[in-house]
């Protein structure tokens, strides 16, 4: 078998990215994903976003609420400045080259790969035997969603870092099972100050949509007063802000504020440090919570407005699965015939 060579300059530069359409949407995954997608678009790169519901579908999801808040996560993209005419924005499940790519990879990835994925050690926790099975295999799709694009570059924030790592290998170990340069090795992208935006009231803990406390997070949908008292809230110590971001290493919760400002503000942490040093929370916090207000207001207004028109959302999902689908159904196909199955009604 012929050993076969790397060179990424073979893609064609392609950006991919999904978020779970689970539970609404965090100013985590705004700052640490969707922002970023904004951006990637805006620099004119070809843009394939995904909501992936059946990724979502691993734990137990209510059916009636998760297309809801799979309606919910597309008018949040779109608000956020998502073009679907520029970007492609699809649901997951209405292209079948997902899951397809992904059984394939089933059969690629191996049990100790899998096994070593922290994000199932964590969601699983000491329940490992009860979860679904298709929370274990939840990565492999996960490079399926990338692959079958052949995306080279995937914006995610750090805890997905793993996850990219196992999509290089699946691409890495197809590409040499078969002798073939068929999969770029895709690059993920995590870049900026808001890679992990921490927990309000934990600093040492990630931004999530599944902590129990609503308090610990942003969400998307909420309104102003709500955001500004979050913020106001926030855990804290009580130092002032130090001179440098060398004196935010021991101070997680100062830290996250610092970075989440910088994030919206489309700062460096150390621009935020130059201009707030010495100053105390009671200063830096309103500051915070106004400029949240600022970035995030005009967003969840423009979601709200879109969500009256849900035909409207379910028209682009579908134009942007057929655009998708036009992309990932040759890739598929040729995976098809290179691993011997027979496919004669594409002949
Ligand atoms: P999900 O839905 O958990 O999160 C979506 C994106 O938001 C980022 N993110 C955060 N970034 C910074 N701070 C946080 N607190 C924070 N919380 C979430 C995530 O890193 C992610 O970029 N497995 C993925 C979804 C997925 C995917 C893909 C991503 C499925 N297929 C293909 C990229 C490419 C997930 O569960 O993300």
């Amino acid at each position: 078998m012929a050993e076969p060579v790397q060179t990424p300059q073979a893609f064609a530069p392609r950006i991919f990215s999904g978020i779970q359409p689970s539970g609404g949407l965090t100013l985590g995954n705004y700052l640490g994903a969707l922002k970023r997608f904004v951006q990637k678009q805006d620099e004119g790169i070809e843009t394939v976003y995904c909501l992936v519901d059946m990724h979502a579908i691993t734990v137990w999801q209510d059916p009636a609420r998760l297309r809801q808040q799979t309606r919910e996560a597309a008018a949040g993209f779109i608000a956020a400045g998502i073009d679907p005419a520029r970007s492609i924005l699809f649901n997951q499940s209405q292209v079948s080259a997902h899951v397809e790519l992904a059984w394939i990879f089933n059969t690629v990835a191996r049990m100790g790969w899998m096994s070593r994925m922290t994000q199932f050690k964590d969601k699983a926790g000491k329940n490992s035997e009860n979860v679904s099975l298709g929370l274990f295999a939840y990565p492999a799709l996960m490079a399926a969603d990338i692959l079958a694009y052949k995306a080279t570059h995937v914006p995610v924030g750090e805890d997905q870092k793993q996850h990219i790592e196992l999509t290089r290998d699946i691409a890495a170990k197809f590409n040499n099972d078969y002798g073939v340069n068929f999969f770029p090795i895709t690059e993920p992208v995590i870049e900026g100050a808001a890679t992990r935006v921490m927990s309000l009231r934990d600093g040492t803990k990630k931004m999530s949509k599944s902590d129990p406390s609503d308090q610990s997070r942003i969400n998307l949908t909420d309104d102003a007063d709500t955001i500004s008292k979050k913020i106001r809230k926030a855990k804290t110590d009580p130092e002032p802000l130090p001179e440098t971001v060398d004196g935010l290493a021991d101070r997680p919760d100062a830290r996250n504020l610092v970075n989440i400002y910088a994030a919206l503000a489309d700062m460096t942490p150390a621009q935020v440090i130059a201009e707030y040093a010495g100053a105390q929370f009671g200063t830096f916090k309103p500051a915070l919570a106004d400029l949240a207000v600022a970035k995030m207001s005009p967003i969840t207004t423009e979601m709200t407005r879109l969500m009256q028109d849900e035909a409207e959302i379910d028209r682009i999902l579908a134009k942007g699965a057929e655009r998708a689908d036009a992309i990932a159904r040759p890739i598929v196909d040729e995976v098809y015939d290179i691993i011997g199955m027979i496919r004669s009604r594409y002949r």
